[in-house]
C-alpha cells in the first residue's frame, strides 16, 4: 500500500463529506431541502438556489441552524439567474465540491390537451437547464477536483425515466422523457468529464413525500404502496444516504450511474397474489 492510500476504512472516514461545498438546485423545499440539510448536518458549506425568494429565506431560516448556508434566488432555465449564480459560487466559496441537479417541474394532461409550452418548460427545468449549469461550473468543479477526491454531480432523475408511470392516472409525458434522457445525459457527461476528475451520476427516486407529490399521496398513496416491492414510500434519510455514498470517498470510483431509490419499483410489476 503506497503513502497515499487511506486504510480508514471506518464509516465515519469513508463517508466523511467535513469540508466539502455543495449547491443544490431546488433546495428550498422537498428532496432538495432534505438534501441540503443532510449535506449541512455533515459539515457540507452549501448553497440553496430556486426562484422564489420568499421560499429560499423560508428555507434558509430552517437549515441555518445546522450549518453554513446561503441561498440564492435563481431560475435555472434562465440564462442571466445561471451567470449570477455561477459568479455568487464563486465569490462565496471560489470552488465547488458537489452539484446536485435537483430543481425539477412536471406537467400532466391527457395527450390532446398536452401543450407544447408545457413540454417545453417541463424539458427546459429537468434536462435543458442541467446541461448548462453543470456546463458553466464546470471551471469552479474543476478546482476542487482531484484525482484521489474528484468534484461531483448528481443529477436527480427519476423511477419514472425508466418505468412508464400509471400510478398518477394522468399522463406525463414530457416528465419521464426528460428524466430518461437526463439519465443518459449523465452517462454521456461523465465520459465527458472523467478526465477533469469530476464524476457524474444520477439518482432515480421512486415516491418521497413533497409538493410534487402532494396529490398523487392525497389520492392514490394505496396503489404507489401496492406497485413498491418494500410496499412503502421512501423516507428522507434514504435520499440523504445515497448522497452521502456518491459524495464522499466511497463514492470516488462510481461514475456513470443511475441508481434508483424506489424500494424496486421500477423493476417489479408491484405486489401480485404470488408475493404475498
Ligand atoms: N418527490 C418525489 O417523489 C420525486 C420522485 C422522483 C424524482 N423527483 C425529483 O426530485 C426533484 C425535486 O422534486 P420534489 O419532489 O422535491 O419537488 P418540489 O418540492 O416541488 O421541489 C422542486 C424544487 O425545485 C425548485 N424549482 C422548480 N423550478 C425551478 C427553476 N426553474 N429554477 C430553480 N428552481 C426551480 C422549486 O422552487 P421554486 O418554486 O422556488 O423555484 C423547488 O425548490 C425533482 O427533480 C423531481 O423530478 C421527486
Amino acid at each position: 500500500m503506497s503513502a497515499a492510500e487511506n486504510d480508514n476504512y471506518t464509516v465515519e472516514d469513508l463517508f466523511s463529506l467535513s469540508g466539502k461545498t455543495a449547491l443544490v438546485t431546488g433546495g428550498s423545499s422537498g428532496l432538495g431541502l432534505i438534501m441540503a440539510k443532510g449535506l449541512l448536518q455533515n459539515g457540507v458549506r452549501v448553497i440553496i438556489a430556486s426562484r422564489s425568494k420568499e421560499k429560499c429565506n423560508m428555507a434558509l431560516s430552517e437549515l441555518e441552524k445546522y450549518g453554513e448556508c446561503v441561498a440564492i434566488a435563481a431560475d435555472v432555465t434562465d440564462s442571466a439567474d445561471r451567470k449570477a449564480l455561477v459568479s455568487k459560487i464563486e465569490k462565496e466559496f471560489g470552488r465547488l465540491s458537489i452539484l446536485i441537479n435537483n430543481a425539477g417541474a412536471n406537467w400532466g394532461a391527457k395527450l390532446e390537451d398536452y401543450p407544447d409550452a408545457g413540454f417545453a418548460k417541463v424539458m427546459d427545468t429537468n434536462l435543458n437547464a442541467v446541461f448548462s449549469l453543470t456546463r458553466d461550473l464546470v471551471p469552479l468543479l474543476e478546482k476542487a477536483a482531484s484525482a484521489d477526491d474528484p468534484a461531483r454531480v448528481i443529477n436527480i432523475g427519476s423511477m419514472d425515466g425508466i418505468h412508464v408511470p400509471i400510478v398518477q392516472r394522468v399522463p406525463t409525458f414530457a416528465y419521464s422523457a426528460s428524466k430518461a434522457a437526463l439519465h443518459h445525459l449523465t452517462r454521456s457527461l461523465a465520459v465527458d468529464l472523467a478526465r477533469r476528475q469530476i464524476t457524474v451520476n444520477a439518482i432515480a427516486p421512486g415516491f418521497f413525500e413533497s409538493r410534487m407529490t402532494d396529490y398523487v399521496f392525497e389520492n392514490f398513496k394505496q396503489d404507489i404502496e401496492d406497485d413498491c416491492p418494500l410496499h412503502r414510500v421512501g423516507k428522507p434519510e434514504e435520499m440523504v444516504g445515497i448522497v452521502a455514498y456518491l459524495a464522499s470517498r466511497a463514492g470516488a470510483y462510481t461514475n456513470g450511474t443511475v441508481i434508483p431509490v424506489d424500494g424496486g419499483t421500477s423493476i417489479s410489476k408491484g405486489r401480485r397474489s404470488w408475493t404475498d
